[in-house]
């Protein structure tokens, strides 16, 4: 399959459907529990069941599947890769952040709820992620790999690090290789870990484990090179969240690094890559292979 010959309208509707069916399972997850606070409660269910494309948990569960599990056996850890990616977008567009009012087509939590709110549900989200991902593990083993998996994704070398890179980066004088290690952690790090996640829950070998990682990392570069230039490129009602932030910010944009042409190419570049990573499967990768090229060709 080519880069130009994905059905990315085909793509996006079994994306869609796949979504509808997470969605309802994860809104029969995050009820209240315990003496947890209504407003607490409402504040993550309004900022997580929003829509989004699902993509994390979509990774999770097909490499479950890869690896030799099947779906249910993802479903607590692919829940949880979706609680720490809003948590990470409730903390990106607070006002000491990226300073956002849209989001996922609707206002951000800090706009809805106050801010103080949203401090406290994206932490909420961020800590409930670490419950599910261990539940109904059978051993103690397991269930330290999936932990440590996961705090390697989010925490200071990876997600969160690479938050803090970008806020640094900030009005600098533009760096590719800047560019290159905030990609890596900041996105990219959630990617590989969504994918060694479902590596793990579905029981994979060190060769298929070490595939599907290498896919998640790269494919999560180009994705976020794909967000980088539909900043640029796309419009609001596209997106479900403003345009045109990342230079009004002075962000480390790939754009602002190396021109929109050249970052198409190294989206394209990044997601044939990914496609590589996956030489070691048949047809049954077709969807994660389709799903590299519409990362590059989305329109949203
Ligand atoms: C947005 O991620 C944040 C980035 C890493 C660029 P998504 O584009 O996956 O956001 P949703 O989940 O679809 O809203
Ligand atoms: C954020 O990158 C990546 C995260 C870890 C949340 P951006 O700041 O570019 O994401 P958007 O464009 O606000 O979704
Ligand atoms: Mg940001
Ligand atoms: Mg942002
Ligand atoms: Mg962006």
């Amino acid at each position: 399959m080519t880069s130009s010959s994905v059905d990315c309208g085909q793509v996006k509707d079994s994306l869609k459907r796949w979504s509808a069916d997470f969605d309802a399972k994860f809104a029969s997850v995050l009820i209240p529990a315990g003496d947890a606070p209504a407003e607490l409660v409402e504040a993550m269910r309004y900022a997580a069941l929003a829509g989004g494309k699902r993509l994390r948990p979509y990774f999770v569960t097909r490499c479950c599947v890869l690896s030799g599990g099947c779906p249910e056996a993802a479903f607590h850890a692919a829940v949880a890769v979706e609680c720490v990616h809003t948590f990470s977008l409730v903390h990106d567009d607070l006002p000491s952040m990226d300073d956002d009012d849209l989001r996922r087509g609707q206002p951000t939590v800090h706009r809805k709820f106050g801010e103080a709110m949203a401090v406290l549900a994206g932490d909420a989200l961020l800590t409930l992620a670490f419950e599910l991902v261990v539940r109904d593990l059978p051993d103690a083993a397991w269930a330290s790999d999936m932990v440590g998996e996961l705090a390697r994704g989010v925490g200071w070398s990876g997600m969160i690090g690479g938050q803090v890179i970008d806020i640094l980066g900030e009005d600098k004088a533009s760096s590719v290789d800047l560019v290159r290690s905030i990609h890596a952690m900041k996105t990219a790090a959630l990617f590989e870990t969504s994918c060694r996640l479902g590596a793990l829950a579905g029981g994979a070998d060190a060769s298929v484990l070490s595939a599907l990682s290498r896919y998640g990392r790269c494919l999560g570069s180009s994705f976020q090179a794909a967000d980088d230039i539909l900043d640029v490129t796309a419009t609001a009602s596209q997106m479900g969240k403003k345009v045109g932030k990342d230079a009004t910010a002075g962000k480390q944009s790939l754009p602002r690094a190396v021109g929109i042409e050249e970052s198409r190419k190294v989206a394209r570049r990044l997601a044939d890559e990914a496609v590589c990573a996956l030489d070691l499967f048949g047809r049954e990768a077709d969807d994660l292979r389709a799903l590299a090229k519409f990362v590059v060709q989305r329109q949203h």
